[in-house]
């Protein structure tokens, strides 16, 4: 019988546990998986662990106050000891696509500003090469057609050429929580390369993308057969 999804993704946040330290400054991701290792830490919590925790996302910013862990800014904690997120793929060397849930920008923001990353995720996520998830792209609203283009024209200069949507929500472009939009490039392979990753944040319309490279220390990673780790 397959794993159940969700056990699976438990399991690696569970996992993940193990490398949190009384004292810790933490990240914390967003999306499904992320929030398993939210709820996870927050029985930590009510048992005594002291840690302090900036949330990726005003969605797991709720979560986490509403389950007692104690919250601080960026601002707050400019330099954290540890971020836990999921990912949409992960690929070799740790390259990863992440933005499926839209809070790309201040993962990438919150895992830079750590001293280690750890991503936690079940075997499905994890790829020879990166890009049958469509890669998010964070776009400022203002120029979106000309920014579409311009992504289209770096696409092509890799030689990838794919769909690029514009994210919906009930009928409305999908508005993040930094006010932007978000472009999904169906390139089917996406690069895992620093100038694939810099030609597209030159384009002025493009406020980040989903590509993380380097940023990923371990990926924690449940299958059926039991948790393993990838190390960078
Ligand atoms: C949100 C993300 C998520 O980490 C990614 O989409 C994975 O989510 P899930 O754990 O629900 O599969 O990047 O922007």
């Amino acid at each position: 019988m397959a794993a159940d999804p969700k056990a699976l993704k438990i399991a690696a946040a569970r996992a993940a546990l193990d490398y949190v330290q009384d004292g810790m400054k933490l990240g914390l991701g967003t999306g499904s998986t992320a929030e398993e290792f939210v709820r996870l830490l927050a029985e930590k919590v009510a048992g005594g662990l002291k840690v302090v925790g900036v949330p990726t996302s005003v969605r797991t910013e709720e979560l986490a106050r509403s389950l007692g862990i104690p919250l601080a800014t960026l601002d707050d904690e400019p330099s954290l000891d540890l971020t836990v997120d999921g990912a949409d793929e992960i690929g070799p060397h740790l390259a990863l696509i992440k933005g499926g849930g839209g809070a790309l920008l201040r993962e990438k923001i919150v895992a830079a500003a750590s001293s280690r990353m750890i991503v936690i995720a079940d075997e499905s996520k994890v790829v020879e090469t990166l890009g049958a998830f469509p890669l998010p792209i964070e776009v400022n609203p203002f120029g979106l057609k000309a920014t579409v283009l311009a992504i289209e024209h770096i696409g092509r200069q890799f030689g990838l050429t794919g769909e690029i949507r514009l994210r919906m929500k009930d009928g409305k472009p999908f508005v993040t929580d930094g006010g932007h939009f978000i472009v999904d490039a169906s390139f089917g392979r996406i690069p895992a390369t620093k100038a694939f990753a810099d030609e597209l944040n030159m384009i002025p319309g493009v406020v980040e993308h989903g590509l993380f490279i380097g940023l990923a220390s371990l990926a924690i990673v449940a299958g059926e057969g039991g948790v393993r780790v990838i190390d960078g």
